[in-house]
């Protein structure tokens, strides 16, 4: 096998059988997906951890360019040019029960309903005994991170939109300049990143190659990249400086919807790790802001718990072949986020915008009868917001535009000029798309279902895998 895989190029998982030996089984990769798990008298190759967690939760994480053999009581491996290499062992921290439905009506639904836990999970056990925060595999000089003096995060699709939402947070609480760039157009272009650059990666499958490729060319220029992931065992946290694992638990719908939120904690609490880091922010503060974190999950229970609503307002909306989206500060990466969710889903044009760029053209596409979420700020968050937004919903709904408007318990000042309301409670306008986004997720499901098409229920299957722990090196979109 070492010496096909030093012959083979591009990408390959390569497992092999020899007829007069079938209880062997070779197999190497090369930037490409495979882990072992580790069973009593029985050893299995995946792709990813849910092939075999039915059976064991052990598993090895197999370096680049590595080649293992495994029998049913053995496991070897080497690198590509035969010497003893290590793999490293953890344990899956999800079971079987995880990776199915439970009774939803789809993968999708099931994560939706996720979403308390995905976010509680993420951000439990993030401090020390002295309540600081901490990192899941810091790899990196403290002394470098206080350096830094640019972050620029690479994604791809709703991790990009994370990033945008951290892009928002990190700059506020840490005082540093974030840019948000697709992971795509970062590894193609010639970007200006040095030493004291931090690159955050932020990534569901661990996997997607535009992502992968960007840290590669970050580090190659000398950046520090911490990656925000939800798969264990996969090749971008192996290839960071830093990792923060998302505890999301396997995502098997293709519409990604409990990873985002918990991308979006975590982009949370490395803000946070860097305020405390750099001394932006008092331990108070950050012990404030964490209680407020706390209660997001309660809260989006209640957004789940309100979703017939939503439902019964997609239903009535089956026929719409357009529905566009406007948000402001966080709310716009949430209008992203929402309309790529409907296309994804529903199959229909859906476009999210920033609520203030309007005037400058997309207001044409206005006219009677137009679906539009507008997602709006609390009253009580950034002077000015609030009202920016009520004057953007009284100007789309002079052109004829239905309005769909989520608004804060107690916001009366939206009623007058809403379609339909979708309440979401109180929260710290940095951290209400945890909130905001939720109500969308449950309109696109809800409207594919009612368009009749079979997108919500399309999950990964062995073959073209994508979740935490499953997907393949994927080149674009899932
Ligand atoms: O696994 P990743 O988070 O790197 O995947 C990136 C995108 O492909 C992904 O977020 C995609 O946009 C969503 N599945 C869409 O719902």
């Amino acid at each position: 096998m070492t010496d096909v895989a030093q012959r083979l190029e591009g990408t390959f998982t390569l497992l092999a059988v020899h007829a007069d030996a079938p209880d062997t089984v070779v197999g190497a990769r090369h930037d490409s997906p495979l882990v072992v798990g580790l069973g009593e008298g029985e050893n299995f190759l995946g792709s990813d951890v849910a092939a075999f967690i039915s059976h064991t939760k052990e598993a090895l994480e197999l370096g680049q360019d590595q080649v293992v053999t495994i029998t049913p009581t053995s496991v070897e491996v080497v690198d590509f040019d035969g010497v003893p290499a290590e793999a490293k062992r953890y344990t899956v921290d999800w079971d079987a029960a995880a990776a199915e439905k439970g009774g939803f009506s789809s993968f999708m639904d099931k994560e939706i309903h996720d979403q308390p836990h995905a976010v509680g999970d993420t951000l439990l056990g993030r401090t020390d005994p002295s309540g600081k925060l901490v990192l899941d595999d810091l790899r990196i000089d403290e002394a470098v991170l206080r350096s830094v003096d640019k972050i620029i995060v690479v994604a791809c699709g709703t991790a990009a939109y994370s990033g945008h939402v951290a892009k928002y947070a990190i700059e506020h609480w840490c005082r540093i300049p974030v840019e948000v760039e697709l992971a795509h157009e970062f590894r193609y272009r010639d970007p200006i990143v040095d030493e004291k650059t931090l690159v955050v990666a932020v990534t569901q499958s661990g996997e997607t190659m535009d992502t992968l490729m960007a840290v590669r060319h970050a580090r190659e220029q000398g950046a520090k990249v911490i990656s925000i992931v939800n798969t264990h065992g996969s090749t971008i946290p192996r290839e960071s400086d830093a990792v923060l694992y998302t505890h999301a638990g396997p995502e098997i719908a293709v519409a990604s919807t409990k990873a985002f939120l918990s991308q979006i904690t975590a982009a949370y609490l490395l803000g946070l790790y860097l305020a405390q880091l750099r001394g932006n922010k008092f331990p108070d503060e950050i012990a404030a802001i964490l209680e407020d974190l706390r209660e997001m999950p309660r809260k989006i229970q209640t957004v789940i718990e309100r979703g017939e609503y939503v439902r019964a307002t997609a239903r009535s909306m089956k026929d719409a072949s357009s529905v566009l989206f406007l948000g402001r500060h966080v709310g716009f990466p949430v209008a992203l986020e929402g309309a790529l969710k409907l296309k994804e889903l529903a199959y229909i044009h859906a476009e999210g915008f920033a609520a203030g760029e309007l005037k400058h053209g997309p207001i044409a596409l206005i006219d009677e009868g137009q679906p539009v979420f507008v997602i709006v700020p609390s009253p009580r968050g950034r002077e000015g917001l609030h009202s920016k937004v009520i004057s953007n919903i009284q100007e789309i709904r002079a052109r004829g535009a239905r309005t769909l408007v989520i608004a804060e318990d107690g916001d009366d000042a939206v009623r007058p000029f809403a379609d339909e309301i979708f309440w979401i409670p109180e929260s710290p306008t940095l951290l209400s798309p945890l909130l905001a986004v939720v109500p969308l997720q449950i309109f696109a499901m809800s409207l594919a279902t009612a368009k009749g098409s079979t997108s919500t229920s399309r999950a990964t299957s062995p073959s073209r895998s994508r979740s935490s722990s499953r997907a393949p090196r994927r080149e674009g979109a899932a």
